[in-house]
């Protein structure tokens, strides 16, 4: 990555995006799910795992492009709960390639003012790994640029179910009345506390689901699915998501303009 967007104002980005995006309608959160990395590489006659080192420089070029386009925040998830079930060879690649990954990048998503979160039950992840995770979070925790959450060992369900427990704990301890719980208390228990939810869920391969992945977050996120596997998605797939999400109406469960006011008159 270069170091041309730490100092980039909003006027400039605006004239990196795209002339067909609307740069004030570019969707603040987009999280994806980077499916089809062995197929991809199935599809070639090469070993799956050659299809999550393609897959790593796929969500480069993808976090470049969304910092460049005025996205405010990329959630990536990188590694299911679910994933552990893999042969042990192929968990070990992506355990290793993570951690390449973050030795290699680092200096640059702290150039790029990029702040990285790993969101997820870490501690089950190699020792090397936390302490690698730690480092990355702590030195970019202040950066002011795009907001970059790697989800690894992450499960919709386990992240409620933590939550759960975090707050019956609070309940249990006389620090917390179980009537005052809403939506606010439940979401600021969850890994994304923070972050807004997702307003574009984009899934590559054409599978249709949600796949345990972010079960709270994506009440009203609009879904794009494309049939590119992951390592193929580039700027025009990009590009065909954000122009299929600017196409929306979104109506978070209300009446759009249009009906609300043949239903006034
Ligand atoms: C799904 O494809 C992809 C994964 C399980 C791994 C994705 C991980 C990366 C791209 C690395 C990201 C790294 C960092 C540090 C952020 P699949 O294997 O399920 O593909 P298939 O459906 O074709 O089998």
């Amino acid at each position: 990555m270069s170091h041309r967007l730490a100092a980039t104002s909003n006027d400039a980005r605006a004239k990196l995006c795209p002339a067909e995006l609307d740069p004030v309608r570019v969707p603040a959160h987009v999280a994806v799910i980077m499916d089809g990395n062995g197929r991809w590489a199935q599809a070639r006659g090469l070993p799956r795992v050659m299809g999550h080192r393609a897959g790593v420089e796929a969500l480069k070029a993808t976090l470049r492009l969304c910092s460049d386009w005025g996205v405010k925040a990329l959630t990536a998830y990188a590694f299911s709960t679910e994933n552990w079930s893999r042969p042990g060879d192929e968990v070990n690649f992506l355990m290793t390639l993570f951690e390449r990954v973050l030795q290699r990048e680092l200096q640059a998503l702290e150039a790029e003012q990029v702040r990285i979160r790993f969101l997820g039950d870490l501690d089950a992840l190699p020792e090397k790994l936390q302490a690698l995770i730690a480092d990355a979070t702590a030195r970019t925790a202040n950066n002011t640029g795009i907001h970059f959450n790697v989800c690894t060992n992450y499960g919709g369900r386990r992240e409620l179910v933590l939550a759960a427990q975090a707050l019956a704990t609070r309940a249990a301890r006389g620090e917390l009345e179980p009537s005052s719980i809403d939506e606010n208390t439940l979401a600021a228990e969850l890994f994304t506390a923070g972050e807004q939810d997702p307003d574009l869920l984009i899934r590559t391969s054409g599978e249709r689901r949600i796949s345990n992945f972010l079960l709270w977050q994506l009440a009203y996120a609009e879904i794009h699915v494309t049939d590119v596997f992951w390592p193929d998605f580039n700027r025009e797939a990009l590009l065909e998501a954000l122009l299929d999400y600017q196409g929306r109406r979104r109506r978070f469960g209300g009446l759009d303009d249009l009906r609300a006011g043949a239903l006034g008159s």
